[in-house]
């Protein structure tokens, strides 16, 4: 049994998700954030820094983005567990996976898992063993994190500590498979949930030592989802500028706008979550500063030309390969997304290069005709397969596609 299940006992520090976030990397302490030029001074002191307030706060005067937001995977990333949030199945037979079967004339044990629901909890059960000599291992999922476009994996409590569960949910297919990183024919309830992987999954939680790998936290301190102020910035002093019935300091004063952002700082933002896993840190997680240089706390991302975007891609890195980007200085994530409303289908984003580019730059367009200004996306951006496997469950490997942000001309691809 020893093999196949791993429960948490041993402290073991791995990283998670096949080693795509691995962060372990320890940097020196002198490496903390430079000093401030006088010009970011104003925004490290005012806005950003101000008390936060929670979204709710922002909703009466921002009611139209406040209720857009709250249908977009940023907010739905990460959340407390429930009927709703968590996706996979709980009852007939897609509650149950069978991993290995037994074989009793060699005494090899089998492993599965049952998903349960006990008085309105969910947890996840492994079984293993020879038939009449079963033994279990459950665990209440605690975390939701994901919003379940491509999948969701579960995090549990276990005092102050906060760890993965062995199972995940994948949308394709509706189905339960390993959680991505995990050994098939294991049953791991020891993988740590470090702080890096919280802060690109919701706003806040308090780790109990600065050690960049600890999940020793504050559990109260957990905020799920990802949140106005994730990006804006502490809203305390806008919220009371506006409230107050006393002359104020204008919005421009009290709270960040990345629209006012160097084109640089604002991608920098997207970039801190953005631009895959693989970086060291320089700063603790939480500590970044929207229009802030990310470099200052993460090592810039390596540029690896051969890398087929995982289930964590690059768009940052990728967008910045693109003639598009290189040729026009003012384009930036917001050229294409609205991050207060869900995405829009694929193909409706046409209207983005028709903004800087005319449909009879496209030579296509002299064969194809006028219709290709319905789709120019599936040709100059299209879906790749990744090569590399998310997972394998007993056996069968799980892939996933990525829609490349390396805009450029795919000669194999001639069909929108
Ligand atoms: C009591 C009303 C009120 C509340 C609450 C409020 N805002 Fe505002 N906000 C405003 C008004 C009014 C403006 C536009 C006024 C202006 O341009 O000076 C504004 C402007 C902004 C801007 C644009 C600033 C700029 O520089 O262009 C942002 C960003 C913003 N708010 C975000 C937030 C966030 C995030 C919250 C919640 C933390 C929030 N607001 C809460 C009233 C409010
Ligand atoms: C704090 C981390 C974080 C920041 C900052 C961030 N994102 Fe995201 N973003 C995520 C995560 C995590 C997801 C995946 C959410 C999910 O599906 O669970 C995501 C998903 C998205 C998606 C896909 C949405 C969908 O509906 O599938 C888009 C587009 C996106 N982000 C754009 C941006 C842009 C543009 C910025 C900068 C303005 C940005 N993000 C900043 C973490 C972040
Ligand atoms: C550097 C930021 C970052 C870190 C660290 C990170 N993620 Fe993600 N994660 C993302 C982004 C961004 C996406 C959306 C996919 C994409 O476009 O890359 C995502 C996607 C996911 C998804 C699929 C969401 C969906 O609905 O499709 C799950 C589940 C997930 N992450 C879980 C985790 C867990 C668990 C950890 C830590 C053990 C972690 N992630 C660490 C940024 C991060
Ligand atoms: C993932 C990052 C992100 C999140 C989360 C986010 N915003 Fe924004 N917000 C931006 C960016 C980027 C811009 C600038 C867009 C542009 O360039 O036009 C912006 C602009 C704004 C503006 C100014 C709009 C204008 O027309 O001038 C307001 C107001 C605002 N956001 C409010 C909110 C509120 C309220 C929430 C939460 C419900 C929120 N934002 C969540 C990134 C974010
Ligand atoms: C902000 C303006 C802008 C946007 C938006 C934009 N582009 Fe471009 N694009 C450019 C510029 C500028 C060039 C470079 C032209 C040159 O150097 O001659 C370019 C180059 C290209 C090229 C040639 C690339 C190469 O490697 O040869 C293609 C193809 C292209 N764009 C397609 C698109 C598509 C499709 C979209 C929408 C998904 C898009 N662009 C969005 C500005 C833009
Ligand atoms: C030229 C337009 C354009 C720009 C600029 C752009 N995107 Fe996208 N992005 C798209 C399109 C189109 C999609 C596909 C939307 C869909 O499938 O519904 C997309 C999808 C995404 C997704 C979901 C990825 C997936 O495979 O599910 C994320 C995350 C994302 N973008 C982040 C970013 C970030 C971060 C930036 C800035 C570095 C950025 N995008 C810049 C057009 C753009
Ligand atoms: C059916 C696939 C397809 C569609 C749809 C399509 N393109 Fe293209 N595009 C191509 C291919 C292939 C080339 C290279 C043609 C050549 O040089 O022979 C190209 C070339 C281009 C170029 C480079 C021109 C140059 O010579 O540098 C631009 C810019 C461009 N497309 C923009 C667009 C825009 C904008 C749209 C949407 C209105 C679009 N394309 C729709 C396949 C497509």
């Amino acid at each position: 049994m020893a093999g196949i299940v791993n429960l948490v006992r041993s402290s073991a520090r791995s990283c998670a998700l096949s080693g795509l976030v691995c962060l372990a990397i320890r940097a020196p302490s002198q490496q903390l954030p430079t000093a401030p030029q006088p010009q970011q001074k104003l925004q490290q002191d005012g806005p950003a820094k101000a008390k936060r307030v929670g979204d709710q706060a922002c909703a009466p005067c921002h009611e139209a983005y406040s209720a857009s937001y709250l249908h977009t995977s940023h907010h739905l990333t990460s959340q407390p567990a429930s009927g709703n949030a968590i996706l996979g199945s709980f009852s007939g037979s897609g509650s149950t996976l069978k991993i290995l079967d037994p074989i009793p004339s060699k005494s090899s044990p089998g492993l599965s898992f049952r998903m349960e629901v006990r008085d309105g909890e969910y947890y996840e059960t492994a079984i293993v063993g020879l038939p009449g000599h079963e033994q279990s291992h459950s665990e209440r999922i605690d975390v939701v994190t994901g919003s379940g476009t491509r999948g969701q994996s579960y995090l549990y409590w276990l005092g102050d500590q906060l760890f993965e569960l062995p199972l995940s949910y994948w949308a394709d297919g509706h189905q339960w498979i390993n959680s991505p990183g995990y050994k098939d024919k294991t049953a791991n309830f020891s993988r740590s949930i470090y702080p890096r992987c919280l802060e690109c999954h919701a706003t806040d939680i308090v780790p109990r030592s600065s050690d960049p790998l600890t999940n020793h936290y504050d559990r109260a301190s957990l905020v799920t989802g990802i949140s106005c102020e994730t990006c804006h910035g502490g809203g305390a002093d806008h919220v009371t500028a506006h409230t107050s019935t006393l002359a104020s300091a204008p919005s421009t004063a009290t709270i960040l706008n990345p629209a006012r952002f160097a084109r640089d700082r604002q991608v920098d933002l997207c970039a801190l979550c953005h631009s895959g896993g693989k970086r060291a840190e320089l700063a603790p997680a939480f500590s970044y500063l929207p229009g802030q240089p990310l470099d200052s706390y993460l090592q810039p991302a390596p540029v690896d030309p051969a890398t087929l975007p995982d289930v964590h891609g690059n768009q940052v890195g990728l967008l910045q390969r693109s003639r598009c980007y290189l040729s026009s200085p003012t384009m930036s994530c917001s050229t294409c997304h609205d991050v207060h409303a869900p995405e829009r289908p694929a193909a409706a984003y046409s209207d983005r290069c028709l903004s800087c580019h005319r449909v009879q730059s496209c030579k296509l367009s002299q064969t194809i005709g006028p219709k290709i200004a319905n789709n120019c996306i599936d040709c100059h951006m299209p879906r790749q397969p990744t090569n590399a496997i998310i997972v394998k469950t007993a056996g069968n490997a799980v892939r996933t596609t990525m829609r490349t942000h390396w805009i450029r001309i795919y000669p194999e691809v001639t069909q929108p």
